[in-house]
């Protein structure tokens, strides 16, 4: 059952989360690389304050490779670490760790000083529902995953997953509430499939994602579902797919919910093609803070 983000819910989120920053030197913060400011929580950069922070634009696989590099510049250029990746690759995990080692070089640095040898580095992962957190510490982690146990001091519950002699990872993940800030991204977020959709209405999340469609990429639909996009509404054209899908009713009416279901599956899944929602300088946030 996927959680609603009532204020009773946000509050605990945020105390766990607390809990756990206090435990760690490094948050690496998953955000989805087809939305990555709009799969952000904001408040984490409050949260991680003083913390060393690595951010991974997962789902990379299903993101335009172009905006990928847009989005790895603009959180570069904030003094953020940030790697592209898809967690569900077990190969790509190579490159990580030694990338956290860099993100928590002034730890290790500030250890040497003060003589401290050999002190592993904590981290965890945190982002919202959905962004891919379980399948990137089970792919990170693999088959080797050595739990440590309990350790005075830890949290109940909390266990240490030692990667190597130097770093340790918290075995669950800080589940961040998604944005509500912004009407905008809160459509992203749905047509990704990340804000609980069983609350929303399909038809009406579909039409707007067709409108999106057309409006970015015309002919993309007409092609995948070898339907006629011209002079169409946007109802229209869930209409023709319904129809091209053979997504039909009792009695043979159009059933527009299944084609709809369908629509925002075949897009989640990426079988409309890699896709990226939104670019820096699209959005006025992401601008803002350039400029702030
Ligand atoms: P969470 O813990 O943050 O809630 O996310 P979780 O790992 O459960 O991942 C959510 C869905 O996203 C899963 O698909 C998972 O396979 C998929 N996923 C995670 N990382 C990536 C990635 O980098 N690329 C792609 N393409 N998909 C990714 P699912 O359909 O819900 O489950 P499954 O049947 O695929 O396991």
């Amino acid at each position: 059952m996927k959680v609603q983000w009532y204020p009773g819910h946000m509050t605990k989120a945020k105390r766990a989360m607390q809990e756990d920053i206090r435990l760690v030197d490094l948050i690496i913060e998953l955000v989805d690389a087809r939305a990555p400011l709009s799969s952000r929580n904001p408040d984490i950069d409050e949260l991680g304050n003083g913390k060393a922070r690595l951010i991974l634009l997962n789902k990379a696989d299903l993101a335009f490779e172009a905006a990928n590099e847009a989005w790895s510049r603009y959180f570069k250029s904030k003094g953020l670490f940030v790697m592209k990746l898809d967690a569900r690759n077990r190969g790509s995990m190579k490159a990580i760790i030694p990338y956290i080692m860099e993100a928590c070089h002034e730890k290790l640095e500030r250890d040497q000083r003060r003589g401290i040898q050999n002190r592993p580095i904590r981290a965890m992962v945190a982002g919202i529902p959905n962004v891919g957190k379980s399948t990137f510490i089970n792919s990170l982690a693999g088959k080797a995953a050595a739990k440590t146990g309990n350790k005075p001091g830890v949290t109940k519950g909390n266990q240490w997953i030692r990667l190597n002699k130097q770093v340790e990872l918290l075995d669950t993940p800080g589940i961040l509430w998604p944005r509500f800030d912004d009407e905008e991204a809160g459509t992203r977020l749905a047509f990704l499939g990340s804000v609980n959709d069983e609350i929303l209405n399909k038809e009406e999340m579909a039409t707007e994602l067709i409108t999106w469609l057309t409006g970015t990429q015309p002919g993309l639909l007409g092609k995948h579902y070898a339907i006629d996009e011209e002079g169409k509404t946007p109802f229209e054209l869930l209409e023709s797919l319904a129809k091209a899908r053979a997504c039909l009713l009792q009695g043979g009416r159009l059933d527009t919910l299944r084609a709809s279901r369908l629509l925002l599956d075949d897009f989640r899944g990426g079988r409309l093609g890699r896709i990226t929602l939104e670019l820096p300088e699209d959005v006025p946030s992401a601008v803002t803070d350039e400029e702030g």
